[in-house]
């Protein structure tokens, strides 16, 4: 239904403005691809789980349900090298942009599932990973997350990605390669910044926070 509108809306734009559709993936080539690879290594569930719903334990990001334009530019990253993965790299550099394209419309499909973290943490540390990501934490020049991911942190669009029920060993991985300089393909610098003002402490926090929040419904903390 969302995926229709969104063809809808794409097409309508491109009417007017007279350029062509933008190239949508082919959910069921993709299906495909992910369950074979690109022939170099593993298959992508092997890491991504079964449904896309990633693996925390192993720092796999959850790939169901995040926005297919987003999941296809950091593919494309990783295969030109803009987005440093020893790990990643070899998965996807023997795709082409089209099966690309298939890979992201397929895990873009998926339905949204929270990542299963394994673990408990204070709720010291919940609490202030809650305030960073709605409120942020204005001492510190640290924006809310939700301005810019959205909502209960459930993304927006094709440049914001959802953090909410991402893997925490990921999400905390990904800020502190921010902070090093090894992750620099965001948009206008727009993450670094953030990034490089947070704490270890803070990273801790919000991770935590974020990745036990479920990522289809109403948002709250898990219990
Ligand atoms: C050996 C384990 C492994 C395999 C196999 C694998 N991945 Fe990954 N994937 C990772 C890791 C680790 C990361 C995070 C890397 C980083 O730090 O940027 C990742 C990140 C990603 C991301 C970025 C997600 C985000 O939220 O930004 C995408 C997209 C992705 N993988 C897609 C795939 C696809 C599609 C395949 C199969 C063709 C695949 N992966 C196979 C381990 C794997
Ligand atoms: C000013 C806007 C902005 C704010 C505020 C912001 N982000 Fe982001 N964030 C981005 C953009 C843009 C990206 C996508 C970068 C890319 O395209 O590679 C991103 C990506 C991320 C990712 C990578 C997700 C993935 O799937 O790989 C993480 C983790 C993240 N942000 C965490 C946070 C946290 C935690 C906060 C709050 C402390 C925050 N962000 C606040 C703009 C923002």
């Amino acid at each position: 239904m969302r995926y229709s509108t969104h063809l809808l809306l794409a097409g309508a734009l491109s009417a007017l403005a007279g350029s062509p559709v933008l190239a949508q993936g082919d959910a069921a080539r993709g299906q495909q691809w992910a369950s074979q690879g690109d022939g170099s290594g593993a298959p992508c569930l092997a890491c991504h789980g079964a449904n896309g719903e990633g693996n925390d334990a192993g720092g796999f990001p959850r790939l169901a349900g995040l926005d297919a334009d987003y999941l296809t530019k950091q593919m494309l990253d990783y295969r030109s090298g803009a987005r440093v993965s020893p790990i990643m790299q070899p998965n996807v550099d023997s795709f082409s942009e089209a099966q690309i394209r298939d890979l992201a419309a397929y895990y873009a499909g998926l339905p949204s599932r929270s990542v299963t973290v394994t673990g408990t943490v204070s709720d010291e540390l919940l609490a202030l990973g809650e305030t960073l990501a709605n409120n942020g934490n204005w001492d510190s020049y640290i924006p809310p997350c939700a301005t810019c991911h959205g909502p209960g942190n459930r993304g927006v669009g094709d440049s914001f990605p959802a953090l909410a029920g991402q893997s925490p060993n990921y999400l905390s991985q990904q800020l502190k390669a921010w902070q090093s300089g090894q992750r620099h393909n965001d948009p206008n610098q727009l993450m670094a910044a953030v990034a490089t003002r947070l704490s270890d402490q803070q990273i801790e926090a919000v991770a935590a926070y974020l990745g036990r929040l479920n990522a289809s419904d109403d948002g709250e903390v898990k219990p």
